[in-house]
């Protein structure tokens, strides 16, 4: 779970590996077909084939789903079934930066960055408004054991320490070496020169779907992968713009800060 962008795909690889006894092999199947992508179909054709509720259910177990949905959205079992959830959140200056790409590339956006900055301060882009999403998941993370709350940036600065964390969740037992190997195969490098983390087929196959003016250019989903890239694309102004946007009041009353 997370709000697009904030490094869901990462999170993905890492639950799916340690929750397969490490199984690098089987983990050359495309991400998107070890993961059910809960309102994958709503977003890209605007219908179903059957509702949420018989997508999930017709799913092979043990299921893995990813999903972007805010949490009022979400059925009231998590709460009581309590299946493991992870939550992965990123500061908002890099998500829109890395938004942006996104658009432009797969949903064919012709903006301006400037353009998109503006409509994600408004709460127009998918899956806004970003504050209240991340709050409402750390809320319930305080209060649910069956949530773990990720930082983007913890994960780059200490990698190691993450996957820990993700394994204990887990309840996966791992020495020292397997979680190396498990460092090692997420790096950067490793998950962009990996297709089926990079996500190929599904950028091929959005950019056929759609005539737009990047369609010709190469995109990899695992794009830059960095905290502060933001630094390089938004001026002054655009940055104090979403500064203003993430001190959002009720963050402190509930103990919750972005990380840089
Ligand atoms: P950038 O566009 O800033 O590079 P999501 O999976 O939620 O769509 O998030 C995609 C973002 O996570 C991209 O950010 C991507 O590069 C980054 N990411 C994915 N895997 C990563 C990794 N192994 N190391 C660092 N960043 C990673």
């Amino acid at each position: 779970m997370s709000f697009p962008k904030s490094g869901t795909t990462w999170t993905q690889e890492m639950a799916w590996l340690l929750n397969n006894n490490l199984d690098f092999e089987k983990s050359k199947e495309d991400l998107v077909s070890r993961y059910l992508f809960l309102e994958f179909e709503a977003i890209l054709y605007s219908n179903l084939d059957a509702t949420f509720d018989e997508y999930v259910a017709n799913a092979q177990k043990p299921r893995y789903i990813k999903c972007h949905l805010p949490v009022f959205m979400l059925p009231d079992e998590l709460w009581t079934i309590k299946p493991k959830i992870i939550y992965t959140v990123r500061n908002p200056k890099d998500v829109i930066v890395s938004f942006y790409h996104h658009y432009r590339h797969l949903q064919g956006y012709s903006g301006t960055l400037h353009d998109f900055i503006n409509a994600f301060v408004n709460d127009k882009v998918s899956y806004s408004p970003m504050n209240e999403h991340v709050l409402e998941y750390w809320k319930l993370s305080k209060k649910y054991e069956n949530i773990l709350f990720l930082f983007y940036e913890d994960r780059i600065r200490n990698l190691e320490q993450e996957v820990k964390k993700v394994a204990k969740f887990l309840e996966k037992e791992y020495s020292q070496e397997e979680i190396e190997e498990v460092c090692e195969h997420l790096t950067f490098d490793s998950m962009q020169k990996n297709s089926s983390c990079n996500n190929e087929n599904l950028t091929k196959m959005l950019k056929e779907k759609h005539e737009y003016e990047t369609k010709d250019e190469k995109f990899n989903f695992i794009r830059e992968g960095k905290v502060g890239s933001y630094k390089k694309e938004m001026n002054e102004e655009e940055i104090k713009r979403v500064e203003e946007y993430m001190n959002f009041p009720d963050f402190k009353e509930f103990g919750f800060e972005y990380k840089f």
